[in-house]
């Protein structure tokens, strides 16, 4: 999950930062790249040139030291960074960060640093447990930085309390999860999306599929998968763990997810309800072929002399209908997208395939729908449920429709 990403590891003056360089070997070890920058008491504590050697890369000390990239080196390290860690944090680090103040190189870097970035407190038990402490941390995560609270333990000064800096292993299992997230710090920008789907396995079924006539042909759809795409970031940024099984579309896994490729509707039925034996919720946003060719011919079909082709379908396997069937306790969520009937004819669907929800959308509205980044859709609902959403760009739109899931998950 580290591989390939660039971590901008923040050192700050306090008696664990010997265990950073731990941390810092084992960054790179998990395939990252590392940039450290240090404070001025840091460097008291554990020499820059340790680092150097340890990250393989240049320490960032001095905000007015010749610069090597770039005249304004500070915000050229910001932008370099994917992702960042200040581990040990001190109460100094954390007083600045929560309030804005950019006095030395470490701060001036994570002021303008805009990726997922995770704060390791640690210092003296009565300093952490101080209330100005307890504010700055409570600020910066209402901001969305992520944090690794102190843990108890041995202390420096011979007591035991909480305080201690967490072990290296645990602070790069937190980062890796953070990258997994993406969740990151940025003023002006909705908050962080709750955490009401950690742990829950959700499958989502997505894109088109593709159900050959011969060896170059098939019969398809325009669908993009951005729906289910959409769906699949939003719960993952919830905390779900998402099974993510999708037809030929042409967008890159998204981050965290558990991607399952395939072509037709019988490999998508087949792939999807193996997921849904350890999931609690599905949801069914492919656009599904209903019909394959009995048989793909085995060479490409030649014109010759006739001036006509019938080909011979039959009906696929319909995927939310069978899910339907084996629901038990889990929330299950279709898709209707209609040229034409209005919601009462999905509201039809979600009865016949045992569906709790079925979002329905009028495909035929331009800028809207198939292949478009936005959409406007209607949620069906068991009791009258019809919930107008939209437009608005489908991310949104997958979140609105989660809420309705973790609604449901509560029985409301
Ligand atoms: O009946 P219709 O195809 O309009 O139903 C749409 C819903 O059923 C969508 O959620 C779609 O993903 C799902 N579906 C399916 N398998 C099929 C056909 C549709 O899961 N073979």
């Amino acid at each position: 999950m580290l591989a390939g990403s660039r971590v901008l590891l923040g050192v700050t003056g306090g008696i664990a930062c010997y265990k950073s360089v731990d941390l810092c070997s084992r960054l790179r070890k998990a395939g990252a790249e590392v940039r450290v920058v240090m404070t001025e008491s840091a460097t008291r504590f554990v020499s820059a040139l340790t680092f150097q050697s340890i990250s393989g890369n240049p320490v960032a000390t001095d905000l007015f030291a010749t610069p090597a990239q770039s005249a304004v080196e500070h915000i050229w390290l910001a932008e370099w960074g994917s992702v960042a860690v200040v581990a040990p944090a001190t109460a100094d680090i954390l007083g600045k960060l929560a309030h804005g103040i950019a006095d030395d190189y470490l701060s001036t870097v994570l002021l303008a640093f805009a990726g997922p970035a995770l704060l390791v407190p640690a210092m003296n038990r009565l300093m952490y447990a101080h209330p100005a402490v307890r504010a700055s941390l409570a600020a910066l995560e209402g901001m969305g930085y992520a944090v690794l609270p102190a843990e108890y333990g041995h202390l420096a000064e011979g007591v035991s309390g909480w305080g201690r800096m967490p072990e290296p292993p645990a602070i790069v299992e937190r980062l890796q999860a953070l990258v997994a997230e993406g969740r990151a710090p940025r003023p002006g920008l909705p908050p962080p999306a709750p955490r009401d789907l950690a742990g829950v396995g959700v499958v989502i079924t997505a894109g088109p599929t593709q159900e050959p006539i011969d060896p170059v042909r098939f019969i398809s759809n325009p669908s993009s998968g951005k729906t289910g795409w959409s769906l699949a970031e939003a719960a993952r940024e919830r905390g779900a763990e998402v099974t993510l099984v999708a037809g030929p579309v042409a967008m890159a896994d998204p981050p965290g997810v558990r991607v399952v490729r395939v072509r037709t509707a019988v490999e998508m039925a087949e792939a999807a309800l193996v997921a849904y034996e350890a999931c609690e919720v599905a949801i069914c946003a492919a656009a599904v072929s209903d019909f394959r060719p009995a048989a793909a011919a085995p060479e490409k079909i030649k014109k010759g002399a006739q001036d006509g082709l019938e080909l011979h379908l039959v009906r696929n396997p319909d995927i939310l209908a069978a899910m339907g069937e084996r629901k038990g306790r889990r929330v299950l969520v279709g898709f209707a997208a209609e040229a034409g009937a209005g919601p009462e004819e999905a509201e039809r669907k979600r009865a016949a395939k045992g569906a709790d929800l079925v979002v329905y959308n009028d495909v035929r509205r331009p800028g809207l729908g198939f292949g478009a980044d936005d959409n406007a859709v209607v949620v069906v609902g068991a009791g009258g449920l019809r919930e107008a959403l939209g437009p608005m760009p489908k991310r949104e739109l997958a979140h609105r429709i989660l809420d309705r899931v973790v609604m449901l998950r509560r029985g409301q």
